[in-house]
């Protein structure tokens, strides 16, 4: 999503063709969280609701989203943290949390929270001591997250019980670092859309019609670090450049992506 497209997405939330009470109700709390319109559905096929919108929430369980001209829809769900989760559980180490050594009651922050799948593990690590921020500029992804919060999820309701700790904020990152004290939290961390799509994951690939496509900011980073009191972490693909840039050791040379790595001196 380009910065014209984010200010021109035509956003309905509907319901099902033969909705429940509650479904209606849910429908239009829904949509303060979408900055959309409630529509209601009035017998009308998605196509037809299209014709009028870029996107069309139906309020069900779960929460599905249909973007025009995207063949597939866009809902919650945990993908890999299911297993991270449960490797997690089993006193295994996980990559990321291993290398930003986050551990119970620690504060992190997940700058670019997307469906949620890293923030989910680092509210696990943290435990419920910990403190979990998770930013999302698209409204969207936002407004979905949101949903699975207040409503919680059939299909994975262990997952939505955890996105019930991260405080979840609508906005730019930068903008809410900029307004953070020096070193108030443990760790930041950015996953940014990756600048090459064509490898991208099954899990990605509905979001990325959704998603603020932007790299991440020099500025971005410079605050983070002023923020964090250990470390900020950024995922890209090792060969992007993005870490010689931004001046990161990665934690790989090879792969499918790295985590470059900034940690506070002394
Ligand atoms: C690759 S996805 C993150 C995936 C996430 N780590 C997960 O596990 O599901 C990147 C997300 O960051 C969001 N994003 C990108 N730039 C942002 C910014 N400046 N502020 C807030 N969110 C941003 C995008 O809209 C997208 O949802």
């Amino acid at each position: 999503m380009k910065e014209a497209e984010e200010t021109q997405m035509r956003i309905v939330v509907t319901t099902s063709l033969r909705p429940t009470p509650i479904q209606v109700s849910r429908a239009s709390e829904m949509a303060t969280w979408f900055g959309a319109t409630f529509v209601p559905r009035g017998g009308r096929s998605l196509a037809q609701l299209l014709q009028d919108a870029d996107a069309v929430v139906v309020a069900a369980d779960p929460a599905v989203i249909h973007v025009r001209g995207v063949e597939h829809p866009l809902f919650f769900h945990p993908s890999m943290a299911h297993q991270r989760l449960k490797r997690l559980e089993q006193g295994e180490s996980d990559r990321l949390i291993a290398l930003a050594e986050i551990g119970p009651g620690d504060a992190v922050v997940d700058a670019t929270i997307g469906l949620g799948t890293d923030a989910l593990v680092f509210a696990a690590a943290v435990g419920p001591e910990g403190r979990m921020v998770g930013i999302e500029r698209s409204p969207v992804l936002y407004g979905l997250l949101r949903a699975v919060q207040a409503y919680g999820s059939e299909a994975h309701p262990r997952e939505a019980r955890l996105l019930q700790r991260v405080h979840l904020i609508h906005g730019d990152h930068l903008d809410w670092l900029r307004s953070q004290p020096d070193q108030s939290v443990d760790v930041v961390y950015f996953d940014p859309m990756f600048r090459e799509p064509v490898r991208e994951s099954t899990h990605m690939r509905p979001i990325r019609p959704v998603a603020w496509e932007a790299s991440l900011a020099r500025e971005a980073l410079e605050e983070a670090k002023r923020v964090a009191r250990r470390a900020v972490i950024v995922k890209e693909r090792p060969k992007s450049g993005v870490f010689e840039a931004l001046g990161l050791e990665p934690d790989r040379t090879t792969g499918r992506f790295a985590y470059g790595v900034w940690r506070r001196p002394g």
